[in-house]
């Protein structure tokens, strides 16, 4: 077991705030690029530093029976082991509850919070990942704390993930510690829709204190609470989203 490179996952790497994660990351780790598209992880590849070494990993997180395997064999092919964990693909589709179906639930759910379950499984694991695993971050939404019409399978899929982060936290200390980070509006493929409406985003402007951000504002955060600097702190939820979680203007 000894003699592995030792990487940080970013899994949703390919796009938006992951991507920005990713290539802030690969300055100081090697990191695996986690996504489903490889033309567009490869494009994040190369916004990778060339100082440490950045690789791909293809792969549908909604296939939540391949998962564990398919994670456990790319580690153990490649010789590799995972230190670090930032879980950052997700799924949104906004739906009235009466247009609700069943796929959008699964397909929610599946990307928001069980793949996040089952991949800190085989992190956690001795023979697959030599149990390596030390910081965690999983990204949320300031959502998952409030509401919003049409959010209501997003929002309780992020609340979900909150909770999986208080519970672990506990359950893996002292070895791993687990944070979520809460991410207000930001304009990615995800939210395209939502920004291509002028009067959404002048609303939207006026209540964010410090303005609407960018994928690379939620960097800052995910790195410290990667690092060393941050080992006193688990279980905790950061809001990260220009103060319109405490807003409250008329
Ligand atoms: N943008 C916002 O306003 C906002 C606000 C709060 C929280 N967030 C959260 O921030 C995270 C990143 O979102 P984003 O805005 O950066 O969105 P984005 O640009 O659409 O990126 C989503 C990422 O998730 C990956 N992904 C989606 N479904 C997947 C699946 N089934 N299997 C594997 N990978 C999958 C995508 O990769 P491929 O398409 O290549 O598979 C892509 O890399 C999400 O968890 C989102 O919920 C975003």
């Amino acid at each position: 077991m000894e003699g592995k490179q030792t990487f940080v996952l970013v899994t949703g790497a390919s796009s938006g705030i992951g991507k920005a994660i990713a290539t802030g990351l690969s300055s100081t780790y090697k990191t695996i690029l986690g996504g489903r598209n490889q033309e567009k992880l490869l494009l994040t590849k190369e916004d990778c530093s060339a100082k440490n070494e950045s690789i791909i990993f293809t792969q549908d997180l909604k296939e939540l029976t391949l998962l564990e395997d398919k994670l456990s064999t790319f580690l153990l092919e490649n010789n590799i082991e995972i230190s670090h964990f930032v879980h950052c693909a997700g799924f949104m589709k906004m739906s009235p509850l009466k247009m609700m179906t069943v796929e959008s639930i699964h397909n929610t759910f599946s990307t928001n919070v069980f793949s996040a379950a089952l991949i800190l499984k085989v992190l956690i694991n001795r023979r697959f990942n030599n149990a390596a695993l030390k910081s965690a971050v999983l990204i949320s939404s300031n959502i998952s704390g409030f509401g919003a019409k049409a959010f209501s399978v997003y929002g309780a899929s992020k609340a979900a993930l909150d909770g999986l982060v208080r519970s672990l936290a506990i359950e893996l200390a002292p070895k791993v510690r687990i944070n979520s980070v809460l991410p207000g509006a930001i304009h990615t493929e995800m939210t395209d829709s939502i920004f291509s409406d002028p009067e959404t985003i002048q609303r939207m402007e006026s209540a964010y204190p410090l303005g609407l951000g960018n994928p690379s504002d939620i960097f800052g955060i995910v790195e410290f609470l990667l690092s060393e600097k941050a080992r006193w702190i688990t279980g905790q939820q950061f809001y990260a989203d220009g103060g319109r979680t405490v807003n409250i203007t008329g």
